[in-house]
């Protein structure tokens, strides 16, 4: 691992967003990835180049200006800035978010473009497309629409049906119509130009071998390779959005030609203002590193051409290619009649802290092309007992003290065993994110805040504190207390930037680094007040935000899909109509359940059951109760008796298949693990309420 001492020269690149679409859940799952991993390298001393822009280019862009009645510049505009504002408010960082459709990007495009054809590697051919007779224009697949040769479905996609998910080509669309005109397309020659990729599959073969890619990318590339190479259409015909090409009247770059590079010109559109040089980091012989983070439908842009165009103008080629998996939301693709396809801005809107989701994507995120799922439940729970539970809880329960007691002036001691073992797992966090095992770091950082939590729980500041003469030992503990809270602080750095300024505020130190692993938090140093930090997650902005984004349906009569489906729960428990106050109970319905302690005085395997075993419970009334608990794969009876736990004293008998249950145990689980039952700490007696 490299440290300050041998700083790197990294250049790192987001994959280029649309410019006729809004930022959304699944995009920002790259755009946070890279982000973290891009902080961290910045926290590590290196020197950190962040690059994007949007990809303005092509058919899509410049119809649907055409449909908004502007010009195509007007509407990339328009989008530059809301993707800007996005990105800004989730805390992405770019050293330079710019446009495709730009100076410095046309003329690197026709200057690579020149270089290729000098290579020997351009060829012109002629082919037959669809054109539009009415628009006098060439039309992409996607807008060509007509009934499906299987199933007869109407207004099918020139390429796929989205009824029974058939594949054909648009020649076989039964009475095919222009989706831009209506018009019945006819066939036409034209002349287009390609990129010759079937001659270079021996570089490929061996960039692939280089250690560029990941395990499943190289795979995927050994299926191209099988298939064999096709040449690469780069050109498209007027009317098009986009560059020309040089010495080609009326023909313009394939929106995939220049998107690449628009990597290159972002970059360049920032040398001069950073006195950068421009080809210590494209240049065939750079010893810069340069990173795509992208998603994995977009490998083949990126494993196959963008190498082989750099390498054949004389350019670098990637250090290395980081493909993610796609997003699905509570399982699922991200639906718009489930409310689960959220807009960047309407997650703003509604859970309105960016750094809960930057959270919840790191600890699932892993170096692999594995898709990722936000499950929504999940996603409070975990926010709330990691961030809020876990974490934040060990200064909101030491810093008062500090405060009040010793008007902010700490006193840690020399050698905490528990400052010593989270300082110990510098290394294997540093590691992990730089291979981007963010899930990884973040389970061992939250192991550290159990261990730190585990500390002030045992050392009882607010015990000491009633204690005459135990003041010295009451600084001590909160301080070191502190000092932990410090050093996970600067862990979480990369993935909660905003909230760890907060916090450095708080600590009245500077802008944490990876190295002040190795400083501390010195004796007589003052700390400012603290103020509350983060706010717990509320279940019902969830449901308010995956209702604000259900899609209108059925446009005009009454009742949703949705909630119909709504009125159905429940109307079991003539529950409040109103969606928002179902999320809530009042205490009055908590008061009913009764729990209470119990003693495990009994525990035995059932015969013929797979997941039960039987429990007598002693909560202190005349007749022990008997409940079958399902978790007889999580624990050996034997260990269980005499234990105390917490049961439902009060829910209704249950005649089951071997036996009466009468009542319930409570125990913790999810697909992390568990079940693990829950135990009263240290002095509960049976029999007491649990309220
Ligand atoms: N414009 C091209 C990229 C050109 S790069 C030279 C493009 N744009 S995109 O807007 O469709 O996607 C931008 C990035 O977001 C891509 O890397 C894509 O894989 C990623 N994602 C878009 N939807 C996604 C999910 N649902 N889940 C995860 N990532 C997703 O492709
Ligand atoms: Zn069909």
């Amino acid at each position: 691992m490299a440290t300050a001492k041998n700083p790197r020269k990294i250049l790192v690149t987001s994959a280029l967003p649309y410019a006729n679409g809004s930022i959304h859940l699944g995009h920002l799952v790259e755009y946070i990835q890279t982000d973290i991993w891009v902080r961290f390298q910045k926290m590590q001393g290196h020197t950190v180049h962040y690059v994007c822009a949007d990809d303005t280019h092509g058919t899509p862009i410049m119809l649907r200006a055409e449909k908004e009645g502007i010009t195509p510049e007007a509407l990339i505009a328009n989008v530059h800035k809301e993707h800007s504002a996005d990105f800004a408010e989730f805390l992405v960082q770019f050293d330079n978010y710019y446009s495709t459709n730009a100076p410095e990007n046309k003329e690197l495009s026709q200057g690579i473009y020149k270089k290729l054809k000098a290579a020997g590697k351009i060829a012109t051919k002629t082919i037959e497309q669809f054109y539009d007779p009415v628009k006098n224009m060439f039309l992409p697949d996607r807008f060509i629409k007509g009934e499906c040769p299987k199933c007869h479905a109407k207004d099918q996609y020139g390429d796929s049906c989205e009824v029974c998910g058939a594949t054909y080509n648009p020649t076989e669309l039964i009475n095919a119509y222009s989706a831009v005109s209506g018009a019945a397309p006819v066939r036409k020659e034209t002349e287009h130009y390609f990129f010759k990729l079937s001659e270079c599959e021996q570089f490929l073969k061996d960039w692939t071998r280089s250690g560029t890619l990941q395990g499943e990318a190289a795979n995927k590339m050994g299926e191209w390779f099988e298939n064999g190479l096709n040449d690469w259409d780069i050109s498209r015909d007027a009317p098009y959005f986009g560059f020309e090409i040089p010495d080609a009247p009326g023909k313009y770059f394939y929106v995939w030609l220049d998107a690449p590079i628009g990597y290159m010109a972002s970059f360049k559109n920032i040398c001069q203002a950073k006195g950068l040089d421009f080809d210590e980091y494209w240049a065939k012989d750079s010893k810069a590193e340069l990173y795509h983070f992208i998603g994995k439908d977009i490998l083949y842009f990126h494993a196959l051409f963008w190498p082989a165009t750099l390498e054949f103008s004389g350019h670098r080629k990637p250090t290395q290619i980081f493909a993610h998996g796609f997003l699905t939301v509570n399982g699922e693709k991200m639906s718009k009649s489930r409310g689960t396809f959220i807009t960047a801005r309407s997650y703003l809107d509604h859970i309105k802290n960016p750094e809960y989701l930057r959270y919840y994507y790191a600890a699932k995120l892993n170096s692999t092309m594995e898709d990722i799922d936000l499950n929504l439940e999940d996603f409070v729970a975990r926010v709330n007992s990691d961030l809020v539970g876990k974490y934040i809880n060990i200064a909101s329960r030491t810093a008062g003290f500090i405060n009040k007691r010793f008007d902010g002036q700490l006193n840690p001691s020399a050698n905490n065993s528990v400052v010593v073992e989270i300082k110990a797992a510098s290394q294997l966090l540093a590691d992990s994110y730089a291979e981007r095992e963010y899930g990884k770091a973040l389970r061992e950082i939250m192991r550290l805040a159990d261990l730190a939590n585990g500390f002030v729980a045992a050392s009882a500041p607010w015990v000491i504190a009633k204690q005459e003469g135990q003041d010295a030992v009451l600084q001590q503990v909160c301080s070191d207390a502190l000092e932990m809270f410090r050093l996970l602080t600067l862990y979480l750095k990369p993935v909660l930037p905003k909230l760890v300024g907060e916090i450095e505020q708080f600590l009245n130190i500077t802008s944490l680094d990876w190295l002040d692993v190795d400083t501390s938090l010195a004796v007589q140093h003052r700390i400012n007040a603290y103020e509350h930090l983060i706010t717990r997650v509320e279940p019902k902005l969830i449901e308010a935000m995956t209702e604000a984004n259900k899609e209108n349906l059925t446009a005009t009569s009454a009742p949703q899909p949705h909630s119909e489906q709504r009125h159905a729960v429940h109307q079991q428990s003539e529950a409040n109509s109103d969606a928002a106050e179902a999320e809530y109970i009042s205490i009055d319905d908590f008061t009913k359940v009764d729990l209470r302690i119990a003693r495990i005085v009994n525990a035995e395997h059932v015969e013929g059951a797979e997941k039960l075993l039987k429990l007598t419970l002693d909560i202190g009334e005349e007749k022990p109760r008997q409940v079958f608990a399902g978790i007889k794969f999580a624990y050996d009876p034997a260990t269980l008796v005499g234990r105390l736990t917490v049961m439902v004293a009060n829910l209704a008998p249950r005649k089951m298949k071997f036996g009466l249950s009468e009542g319930m145990v409570l125990a913790a689980s999810d697909e992390r693990g568990g079940p693990f039952i829950l135990s009263p700490d240290a002095g509960a007696q049976l029999g007491m309420r649990v309220k």
